[in-house]
């Protein structure tokens, strides 16, 4: 369904699956001038639209799945030196040196955590000078947490052609995710906290991996979202057999990243399919969050639709995502403003 900004006339189309999932009328922010856009439920809907078929003879499912995922062997793997940092600190014997010594190794991640360590949101601007001086300051989950956000920007950062992500925008929406991840695995299940960062932060990667593949079957992509009102995630099943969320999760095994980080990168869109795992519902609700507040993806993140038991399986109440769309808000705005 097409809609129309009244205050500076943009247009714009919304996945009518959006629309299904509203109980009632809501007033959303236009993306370009922030001005209140009014939904009803049902507005300008075409039920006898019938969805388009994938194009013909276009590779798809399990072979194509395949082909990708042997593909990511001849990129260059995940820098080793995030690898090293994890192993030093599952130790309980390591201490801040240890950790700075492994970072040090790497003299472009080491600009690129100074870079993150001196940014407003951590509160130093300007004052740390070696990685040894923010592991003594920050502490070593900090640095971590640094070393993470030094490791993904550049990868995180690149512009999605297929995907219509310009440079920068998944990198400021994983970034919002992260945040938020770690915020409500403080709240609700503390020893998550570090994994919830990092899971938050690489939980759209596929998409990534995905680019190219989408970039070639592009029209089939335009068709489909435009004649059907899907989302973008239905276009992935219908054309690709697979989405950017399933990809991901069995990429991280050729990572080595653990396994439930894997899957909470895998359900990220239907936690209610994990099993009750609280990563997969931290993570949907901080992306859901991170969308509400504009930091995702244009207007088809306006409507994400957070899923009817993660407030309840999480115990938030209706408070706790106006407080967490603010925290995600400003950890983007100050991290960002000097990476
Ligand atoms: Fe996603
Ligand atoms: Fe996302």
């Amino acid at each position: 369904m097409k809609i129309r900004c009244p205050h500076c006339s943009k247009e714009y189309t919304i996945p009518d699956e959006r629309l299904k999932a509203l109980t009632g009328a809501v007033t959303i922010p236009c993306p370009s001038c922030r001005g209140g856009i009014d939904i009803s439920p049902g507005q300008g809907r075409d039920p006898s639209a019938p969805a388009p078929r994938a194009a013909k003879g276009e590779e798809r499912g399990s072979g194509l799945k395949e082909r990708i995922l042997g593909s990511l062997k001849d990129l260059p793997p995940m820098p080793q030196v995030a690898q090293k940092a994890r192993e030093v600190m599952a130790k309980p014997t390591s201490s801040f040196s240890d950790l700075a010594k492994v970072i040090e190794a790497d003299q472009a991640i080491v600009t690129r955590v100074l870079k993150i360590a001196n940014s407003p949101y951590y509160g130093l601007s300007g004052k740390v000078s070696s990685v040894r001086h923010a592991a003594v300051v920050l502490g070593s989950k900090t640095l971590m947490e640094m070393l993470n956000l030094a490791c993904s920007s550049e990868i995180l950062g690149q512009t999605l052609a297929g995907y219509d992500l310009e440079a920068g925008d998944l990198w400021t929406h994983s970034l919002g995710v992260a945040a938020g991840s770690q915020i409500l695995a403080r709240r609700v299940k503390p020893e998550l906290e570090q994994d919830a960062f990092s899971a938050g932060l690489i939980h759209d990667a596929g998409k990534i991996i995905l680019d190219p593949y989408i970039q070639e079957r592009k029209q089939a992509f335009r068709d489909f979202v435009n004649k059907s009102s899907e989302t973008f995630l239905n276009a992935e099943r219908h054309i690709l057999g697979f989405d950017h969320a399933e990809l991901a999760s069995e990429a991280c095994r050729i990572w080595q990243i653990p396994a439930h980080i894997a899957k909470a990168i895998r359900h990220h869109h239907d936690p209610a399919e994990s099993q009750a795992d609280p990563l997969s519902f931290i993570v949907h609700t901080a992306d859901a969050v991170a969308m509400m507040s504009g930091i995702g993806a244009g207007l088809d993140g306006m409507l994400y639709a957070l899923h009817p038991k993660a407030v309840s399986f999480l115990k938030l109440k209706p408070d706790d995502l106006s407080s967490l769309m603010g925290q995600i808000a400003e950890f983007v705005d100050k991290t960002t403003r000097e990476i």
